[in-house]
């Protein structure tokens, strides 16, 4: 196995809400698994608007209420060409920001996924991480649920591609 990193890149519009409890929930799984070594996991938004900025009070409040997270010291970047080519898989919350992605240089040949491709409920695979941004505690609980069940079951995908576990 080679010992370069796995380099896994999760993306919604802002980076305040969705991607930064993505790459939490994520590294969370993968620590449970004592796979960190095996991994480098980021998190960026396709828009600019709130770079620099940390992740929307409502993720702060869920990552640390459900897991005792705390994911406030993250800081928003927009997703650029370099990352396309950098990471190794490259997941969008939603299909409209998979769209975005599409128009940046380098596109073509970057491993773009769909999170909710590895949606384990068959019924919403292929669906949008909803957008829970200026909504109340209760949307930011939905989307912890499904990026937990998700990001669980990305990683069962990335351990039998990569060979893992
Ligand atoms: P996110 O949520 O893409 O999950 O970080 C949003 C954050 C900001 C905006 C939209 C969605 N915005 O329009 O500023």
């Amino acid at each position: 196995m080679s010992s370069e990193p796995i380099g896994v890149m999760f993306f919604c519009l802002g980076n305040i809400c969705r991607s930064p409890l993505a790459e939490a929930l994520f590294r969370y799984h993968v620590e449970q698994r004592d796979l960190g070594h095996h991994f480098r996991i980021d998190s960026s938004g396709t828009g600019s608007y709130h770079v620099g900025e940390p992740p929307d009070p409502g993720s702060v409040r869920v990552a640390r209420e459900r897991l005792g997270l705390d994911i406030s010291g993250q800081r928003a970047q927009q997703l650029a060409s370099s990352h396309l080519r950098d990471f190794d898989y490259v997941v969008a919350m939603d299909r409209s920001n998979f769209s975005n992605a599409k128009r940046l240089r380098g596109s073509e040949q970057a491993n773009l996924l769909l999170f909710r491709d590895f949606e384990p409920d068959e019924y919403h695979r292929g669906d949008d991480v909803p957008d829970p941004w200026g909504g109340g505690a209760d949307h930011f609980e939905t989307v912890y649920e499904i990026v937990d069940r998700c990001a669980e079951s990305f990683l069962d995908y990335l351990c039998a591609e990569e060979g893992l576990g």
